[in-house]
């Protein structure tokens, strides 16, 4: 069976024109104006539609051990929720703790997806520790598991966290192997001890957050990043990239010759800092690292993505509950505000909430509200942000990433006339709340196929567990 999707106007990152695409098997087989009508076809009529290709989020958390507890989605939910939101394909973050053998934690994070992905999915492999046999294990992850990219965290001190000589071994063996290293840039000493600081001055509260962190902590990080890559030669890319000292910091070393390309996320182009600093707690909602900052950064950010300075747009979907989980930082933890939660005696602070923001589900409508119908960017400018770079960028281009003959037929017919309510009540992620409730948004995602196969059609789920693959991938040697 194949499946005919007849004129639309087809956008991609280099081109936009109305006509007709054709799968079969799986795989767009013809793209263009008036094509046939094979007998066998399913017709889609996407006039007055947009065809996007398929959305991809290149920094995704499902299954994450976490400051205690973890993540909230699992594979059925997180890629139902991306599907729905026009994302068909997702890049995970595999974090192992330091005591863990990085080649079962990657079996560990493959078979949480296997037979539970609806959408098509691949991993970074996380690297909290360098020691010996860390490099065999490494090159064996590259080479029989299809990995060819790292990720490492500069923060998370005691967690995830890297040391400098962990960090110099990691970026030498990644520069060999021909495999990009994402990293988390913000410095971990500082964060610990200006944490440490704040709540010693009875600081304690969800809002006291973001300047445990200031944008000179992340530009640190980014800076110290830049001169392990510039030593090494490596091919870096920073993730979650909030401010403007940090992507001046990362542009500086692109003038030396650093290869690095940025990443931002939908949270830090929607959402401010006022919202961190809501009253009764609600600020835990909008907890995440590096913090959500004020609204000039995110103006710079929006014009970082139209010159083309930030490469992506990603999630960093980091879903927890906010009547469980984030209120393991509420003053009253100690005293057992749920059930589900331990007493310890101690009153919370907000060094204890676990950070993250739900949004794989919102990504795509978000930047096309905020972004496309606020003339902040074109569509096109749009596709490559949110799909066609990081598709080059981690070996999946031309596969995915693009409307194409031979590209896997992951399309997403868009109606750019819907208007709609952003809510809890009507998201398919797990958490119990959403960060964007209430949030005005227009267009949707009318139609998804993954490979093919229609997920979503009227906006409504038509999708199967199990059908996403991994996406096996080769490094860029
Ligand atoms: O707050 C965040 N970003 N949570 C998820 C873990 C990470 O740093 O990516
Ligand atoms: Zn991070
Ligand atoms: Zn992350």
């Amino acid at each position: 069976m194949s499946l005919l999707v007849k004129n639309g106007e087809i956008i991609t990152a280099e081109t936009r024109f109305k006509g007709d695409v054709l799968c079969r098997d799986g795989i767009i087989v013809a793209v263009g104006p008036d094509l046939e009508v094979p007998a066998d076809a399913e017709v889609i009529d996407a006039t007055g539609k947009y065809v996007f290709p398929g959305f991809i989020d290149p920094h995704v958390h499902i299954y994450l051990p976490f400051m205690g507890t973890f993540s909230k989605d699992d594979y059925a939910t997180g890629s139902k929720a991306a599907l729905m939101g026009g994302t068909t394909t997702l890049i995970e973050m595999c974090c192992p703790s330091r005591s863990e053998d990085p080649r079962e934690a990657i079996q560990l994070w493959k078979s949480k997806a296997a037979g539970i992905s609806s959408c098509d999915y691949t991993f970074h492999m996380g690297i909290t520790r360098f020691g010996e046999g860390t490099a065999d294990a490494l090159r064996a992850i590259v080479v029989e598991e299809g990995i060819s990219s790292f990720k490492v965290f500069l923060a998370y001190k005691g967690a995830f966290g890297i040391e400098d000589t962990e960090l110099y071994q990691t970026l030498s063996l990644a520069k060999e192997l021909g495999v990009v290293v994402t990293a988390h840039c913000e410095n971990a000493d500082l964060v610990s001890e200006t944490q440490k600081k704040l709540v010693a001055e009875g600081k304690t509260g969800p809002e006291w957050h973001e300047p445990s962190r200031p944008v000179t902590v992340e530009a640190e990080g980014c800076h110290h990043l830049m001169t392990f890559a510039e030593l090494t030669g490596a091919e870096v890319y920073v993730v979650h990239t909030s401010c403007i000292p940090a992507v001046e910091a990362i542009t500086a070393a692109r003038k030396r010759g650093v290869k690095v390309f940025i990443e931002t996320v939908a949270p830090y182009l929607t959402l401010d800092s006022s919202y961190a600093e809501q009253p009764d707690f609600e600020g835990a909602k909008y907890v995440m690292s590096p913090p959500i900052r004020s609204k000039e950064h995110q103006d710079f950010l929006w014009k970082c993505l139209a010159d083309g300075t930030v490469d992506t747009v990603g999630t960093d979907h980091a879903p927890f509950d906010f009547a469980t989980q984030k209120h393991m930082g509420h003053p009253d933890a100690g005293k057992c505000v749920d059930a589900s939660l331990k007493p310890t005696g101690k009153a919370g602070n907000f060094t204890l909430i676990p950070n993250g923001i739900p949004s794989v589900e919102e990504r795509v409508k978000l930047l096309y509200t905020e972004g496309v119908c606020r003339g902040r960017i074109d569509l096109q400018t749009f596709v490559r942000v949110a799909s066609t770079r990081a598709a080059e960028i981690f070996g999946l281009y031309p596969k995915k990433g693009t409307i194409a003959v031979g590209s896997d037929a992951d399309l997403v017919i868009w109606d750019p006339e819907w208007k709609g309510k952003i809510s809890v009540t009507t998201h398919s992620m797990a958490t119990d709340y959403s960060a964007f409730e209430g949030r005005e948004v227009l267009g949707r995602a009318e139609l998804v196929t993954v490979r093919g196969k229609i997920m979503v059609r009227d906006g409504e789920w038509t999708g199967d567990n199990g059908w996403g693959n991994f996406l096996s991938r080769k490094p860029n040697i």
